[in-house]
C-alpha cells in the first residue's frame, strides 16, 4: 500500500493532509532522514513528527474502562473513545469494542479492527470466560453458584437458557463469575435473578488475558502473545 494511504488509513489526516505533512517533512525514518511518498519502508521505520507511526491494521487494544465511560460512539456523557488518540476514530479499518461494558461497570475492555477476531472472543460457541468481580447488596444465600452452573437459568423476557457460568465466591457479598455469554446486563441480571443486587461490577479477566495493574483509564496495544493467550484457558 502506498504510504499516504497507509498512514491516512491510521487517521492521521486525509490523504491530502498526509501528502502535506510529507512536503513539510514531518514524515522521516528512525535516523531523521526524510521520507517521500513514493518510498517503500517497512512499517516499524516511519516516524511522524519523531513519534512512531501507531501499529497498522489488526490491531487489538486493551483499556482498564473506567466507571462512568460507555462503549457506544457517540453519547452525551463520556465515551471510551475519548481515552484514545482522536486519530484512532479515524482508522480504516475502524475500530470498535469487543463487545460492551455498562457505563456503571469497570475494567478489562478490548477494541480490534479485526472482525473476525472480535467475533472469535464474543461468541458463546468459543468459549471464551470474561470473569467478573462483583459486590453485592446482601449477603450471598449459598445456592446461587448451583443455579449459574445449571444450564436452565432464563433471565427476564428471554426465551433460551443462558449457557452454565462458574461462581467463585469471594466473601459473603464479593464473587467471581465467569460467564461465556455476552447478553445485556447479563451479570446484574443473574444476581437479581438470584435475589441479589449488584453494587460493583468489574471485568478482571478475558479468556487467559488478565486485566493486571493497568491504571483507570489507561490502555495499550497487545502483543500478538497476548491476543493468543485470550483463548488460552483463564489462569485461576
Ligand atoms: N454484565 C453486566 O451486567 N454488565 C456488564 O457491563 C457486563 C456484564
Amino acid at each position: 500500500m502506498k504510504l499516504v494511504k497507509l498512514i491516512a488509513n491510521l487517521g492521521y489526516g486525509s490523504r491530502k493532509e498526509v501528502a502535506l505533512m510529507f512536503r513539510e517533512g514531518r514524515i522521516a525514518d528512525p535516523d531523521g532522514e526524510v521520507l517521500y511518498a513514493d518510498d517503500k519502508v517497512p512499517h516499524e521505520h516511519i516516524r511522524i513528527d519523531g513519534e512512531p507511526l501507531d501499529p497498522p491494521a489488526g490491531i487489538v487494544l486493551m483499556m482498564h474502562k473506567p466507571l462512568g465511560a460507555t462503549c457506544s460512539r457517540k453519547d452525551q456523557g463520556r465515551v471510551v473513545y475519548d481515552l484514545l488518540p482522536p486519530r484512532y476514530r479515524r482508522r480504516d479499518p475502524a475500530l470498535s469494542t469487543v463487545g460492551r461494558l455498562d457505563r456503571d461497570t469497570s475494567g478489562l475492555l478490548l477494541f480490534t479492527d479485526d472482525g473476525a477476531l472480535l467475533h472469535r472472543i464474543i461468541s458463546p460457541r468459543a468459549q471464551v470466560a470474561k470473569v467478573y468481580e462483583a459486590t453485592l447488596a446482601s449477603d450471598l444465600r449459598g445456592d446461587e453458584g448451583e443455579l449459574f452452573a445449571s444450564g436452565t437459568l432464563m433471565l427476564e423476557s428471554e426465551t433460551t437458557p443462558l449457557a452454565p457460568a462458574q461462581l467463585q465466591v469471594l466473601a459473603p457479598r464479593t464473587a467471581r463469575l465467569a460467564v461465556t455469554e455476552g447478553r445485556y446486563h447479563q451479570v446484574r441480571r443473574m444476581f437479581a435473578a438470584a435475589g441479589n443486587h449488584v453494587e460493583t461490577l468489574h471485568r478482571v479477566s478475558v479468556g487467559g488475558l488478565a486485566l493486571g495493574d493497568l491504571p483507570a483509564g489507561a490502555w495499550r496495544p497487545l502483543a500478538a502473545d497476548e491476543v493468543a493467550g485470550i483463548f488460552l484457558p483463564a489462569l485461576p
